[in-house]
């Protein structure tokens, strides 16, 4: 990939390709340069990457200084300096793909994998729709897998499922594909101008919550994008004009015979068997077996979600034993086909009580309230949101344990990120567990723990953001995002504390926003929290963000407004810090002013 040679050729070179070439011309390295202009040698390293298009006026300054640079070249990096930067940072070459690494083994499918590459083939937008639970990430990301090799550009993932405002899928979009929010354009044409000539494929997962908001995205990037192709997963299909939809049914069940050579060639027994042999190694299909195990599957209807629930338990029941106690639950209910909804989806929903039956009561307890996380968790974080009477928080580590061995959490490949170990739940479980939490009456709380962590996290970062270790800290905030999002939606509780703390949260969060490219959306969120609830301290830092923020999108009119009322604040705290940064922005926004006047 690449800009298209003939732009390459007249383009003229940007500011960070002239900054670089100054500084080898001086022979200096990015820490050197970074020591004698006196800022950081990230941020000569963000310009250079073109991480960070324009530099500040005042770094532009300190950088011209210590390059020493004669008055033709630093006329010439000043115009480079100011001229339009092209408005979005492709993904780097070496990224090809965000898939991620599968936990599990992947079985059977054949026929399903063949058509959806050939539908990928045939048209530009294939949605995989189906019941919860049956499979369609799954087997979205195992074709997206195979079919890299024909997009140039790569595969690239965006999991929509954590996500509760429509707003939000452009920029979970664009974060995929690690294009930033600018001023000149609105992130859906940021975008759209990135992904124009690409050819790539966009995974779009767990649509069918945002079925039209989605809809409404892919139907924009396939006007304007003619090489790109999305797959879409969704409960229901988004009625795009052109869209292939393949409906995907669970997993073949063997054939009415009980023989060992019908029963093995299922998919279903296959994965059910796969499953059994991770809890209880030896686990083989027999000729004694074979009946139990096809009556089994038959009963959870090929559901994968339910036989890996129903597998899992084989660590302490014998197939026999398992097969009695599902007979008996359905049994219970008098049959999965006396109950409302289609009849798959019953018996998903009478798996997943079954399972959650056989929980303790501590057990529940932590399932329903891990189902406050979205986008996943550390096992810190679970200990903190989790605690209750029925769960202390020294028991929290031993019960996720509980859950993942009984295939209700899942663990996550901690190796591949490099960081601390994550869990997280399927989508189809969350959904399940929220519905419990909602009716113990535990929400709040929960969600009040929720956030009180997220709080203490964004606030122990923030002073971080501008120091060395800035990159880590941000990318800790960024794999928490959707949690901090999720934290900062939530109405718990119509007082003052509630407001209060969201405030606070936001206020912490500003220089995240601004660094890693979500500006529409920070700016979107410390004008929703109602900052007039905090002290001044917060409220000078709010509509400080709000400026920086407004800025960094050029509004310059709004951000002069918003870091005037906070420089004034900041003047009535005596903070000194306050006011010496305030004035560096309206120095700024002045300068541009005049030189915007000036240019015309
Ligand atoms: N073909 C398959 N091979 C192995 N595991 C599968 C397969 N299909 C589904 N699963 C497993 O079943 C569970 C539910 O599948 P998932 O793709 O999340 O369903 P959906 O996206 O339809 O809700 C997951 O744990 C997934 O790994
Ligand atoms: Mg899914």
């Amino acid at each position: 990939m690449g800009t298209n040679s003939s732009d390459a050729a007249t383009a003229p070179p940007t500011f960070g390709t002239m900054l670089r070439r100054h500084r080898r011309a001086a022979s200096l390295t990015q820490e050197e340069l970074a020591a004698s202009a006196g800022i950081s040698a990230r941020a000569i390293a963000d310009l250079e990457r073109g991480v960070n298009l324009t530099p500040r006026r005042d770094t532009l300054e300190m950088l011209v200084r210590a390059l020493a640079l004669p008055e033709p070249d630093r006329a010439a990096l000043e115009v480079a300096a100011k001229r339009a930067p092209s408005p979005t940072r492709l993904p780097s070459v070496r990224r090809r793909a965000n898939l991620p690494a599968p936990l599990t083994g992947f079985v059977g499918r054949a026929e399903e994998q063949l058509r959806l590459r050939q539908a990928l083939t045939a048209t530009r937008m294939v949605t995989v729709t189906g019941m919860g639970g049956c499979g369609k990430t799954r087997l979205a990301l195992q074709v997206a897998g195979a079919v890299l090799p024909d997009y140039p550009d790569g595969v690239w993932l965006a999991d929509l499922a954590a996500l509760t405002d429509p707003l939000l899928i452009v920029g979970t979009v664009a974060s995929a594909l690690d294009v930033r929010d600018t001023h000149q354009h609105t992130l859906l044409d940021s975008l759209m101008a990135a992904l124009r000539a690409r050819r790539l494929l966009l995974v779009l997962d767990n649509c069918e919550h945002l079925v039209d908001a989605c809809a409404a995205v892919v139907s924009a990037i396939l006007r304007a994008c003619p090489w790109v192709r999305i797959l879409a997963t969704s409960r229901e299909s988004l009625g795009v004009p052109g869209e292939h939809i393949l409906t995907l049914l669970p997993l073949a069940l063997p054939s009415r015979t009980d023989r060992l050579a019908d029963v093995q060639c299922s998919d279903a027994v296959r994965l059910f068997t796969e499953r059994a042999r991770a809890v209880r190694p030896g686990f083989a299909l027999t000729q004694r077996n074979a009946a139990t195990v096809a009556a089994l599957c038959r009963r959870l209807d090929g559901i994968p979600l339910a036989l890996e629930l129903a597998a899992a338990r084989l660590s302490a029941l014998s197939v026999e034993d398992l097969a009695a106690r599902l007979d008996d639950r359905f049994g219970l209910l008098g049959g999965a086909a006396n109950r409302a909804g289609p009849p798959r989806q019953q018996t998903l929903r009478v798996t997943l009580d079954w399972s959650h039956h056989l929980l303790d009561e501590p057990e529940r307890a932590v399932l329903r309230r891990l189902s406050v996380f979205a986008g996943g968790w550390t096992l810190d974080a679970a200990e903190a949101v989790c605690v209750g009477s029925e769960a202390l928080r020294a028991d929290v580590a031993g019960l996720l344990c509980r859950l993942v061995d009984k295939s209700l959490a899942l663990v996550e490949d901690a190796a591949a990120e490099g960081g601390e170990r994550r869990y997280r739940l399927l989508e189809t479980v969350r959904e399940y567990a929220g519905e419990h939490l909602l009716a113990s009456g535990e929400a709040a709380g929960t969600r009040w723990r929720h956030r009180a962590w997220y709080l203490a996290l964004a606030e122990q970062a923030e002073p971080h953001l501008t120091g060395p270790a800035q990159d880590r800290w941000l990318d800790l905030l960024e794999t928490e995002h959707d949690n901090i999002r999720a934290a900062l939606t939530w109405h718990i509780a119509d007082d003052a504390d509630d407001t209060a703390t969201r405030v606070r949260l936001a206020a912490a969060l500003w220089r995240f926003w601004l660094r890693r490219s979500h500006r529409s959306e920070g700016r979107r969120r410390l004008t929703g929290v109602r900052a007039e609830a905090g002290t001044m301290a917060l409220r000078a830092r709010v509509l400080f963000g709000r400026g920086v923020l407004a800025w960094s999108l050029r509004d310059g009119r709004q951000a002069a407004g918003l870091v005037s009322k906070a420089l004034s604040l900041y003047r009535d705290l005596h903070d000194q810090k306050g006011i010496v940064d305030a004035l560096g922005i309206l120095g700024e926004i002045a300068q541009w002013n005049g030189d915007r006047i000036h240019a015309q």
